[in-house]
């Protein structure tokens, strides 16, 4: 999958090569391109923003170098790809847009910086994205958040197929609690049932913990989780417990 991003600060990417990103990377099941609109400018300053129309404090980015830089990346890759504008203003991020994300050949992400887009910009994306209701210095740290959560998911980036199905939020609850040696730490037990061998037990055992765990952290997952007649009969035990 490729991943393109617009920003001012392209040394962002360099962040990504590391672990199993870098690996992937190394093998091209992932490819990272990082643009910069300042390339597309062509007054003295290299200027990629103005002040805004009717006044006011603050600069605006230019829709001008946003789109010569789009409509390069356009005319350079084969395929179409996906066009996200990384905003406070977006659709929050989660899990299943990473899943989504993950479907497609390719992706671009477009940063902000300084105090707003032209409102042309917008016009010129798929779909806007926010990582949470807070408000960094530019939206680098988003895409990255971004590809790193959608390229895990990706086939070859991670070394056990398994380790992405069973994980927090991809099964609709939080993972259960894990455990390695020792048996016995500073006093601290590991529960007896991940030490019997009993298969069933063990995953019956992961199954009530992982709901026990949502139960008390994240009950707003629960409404949408998928849940079986004995994860319900779980859930009004972890219910009358807490009463
Ligand atoms: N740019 C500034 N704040 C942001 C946020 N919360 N998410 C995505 N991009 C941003």
């Amino acid at each position: 999958m490729r991943f393109e991003i617009i920003t001012l600060f392209p040394e962002v990417v360099d962040h990504l090569r590391v672990g199993l990103l870098a690996k992937a990377l190394d093998k091209e099941a992932v490819e990272v391109e990082a643009l910069n609109p300042r390339e597309f400018t062509h007054d003295k300053h290299r200027s990629v923003d103005d002040s805004p129309y009717g006044g006011g404090s603050g600069m605006v980015l230019s829709p001008v170098p946003m789109g010569a830089a789009l409509q390069h990346l356009d005319a350079k890759r084969e395929g179409p790809s996906h066009k996200v504008l990384l905003t406070p203003q977006g659709t929050r991020f989660d899990q299943s847009m990473a899943e989504r994300f993950a479907s497609l050949d390719a992706l671009t992400l477009i940063c902000g910086r300084y105090e707003g887009f032209d409102e042309r910009i917008r016009g010129m994306v798929d779909e806007e994205v926010s990582l949470g209701d807070f408000v960094l210095l530019g939206g680098e740290t988003a895409a990255t958040t971004i590809i790193e959560a959608t390229a895990r998911l990706l086939p070859g980036v991670l070394g056990n197929a398994h380790s992405a199905v069973e994980e927090s939020h991809s099964t609709g609850l939080l993972e259960h609690p894990q455990y390695t040696r020792p048996a016995t730490y500073e006093g601290q037990e590991v529960p007896a049932v991940l030490l019997s061998g009993n298969h069933a037990l063990i995953a019956r055992w992961r199954r009530k913990e992982a709901l026990r765990r949502t139960f008390y952290r994240r009950p707003d997952m629960l409404a949408t989780a998928t849940l079986t007649d004995e994860d319900r009969k779980l859930l009004a035990e972890l219910e009358e417990e807490r009463a």
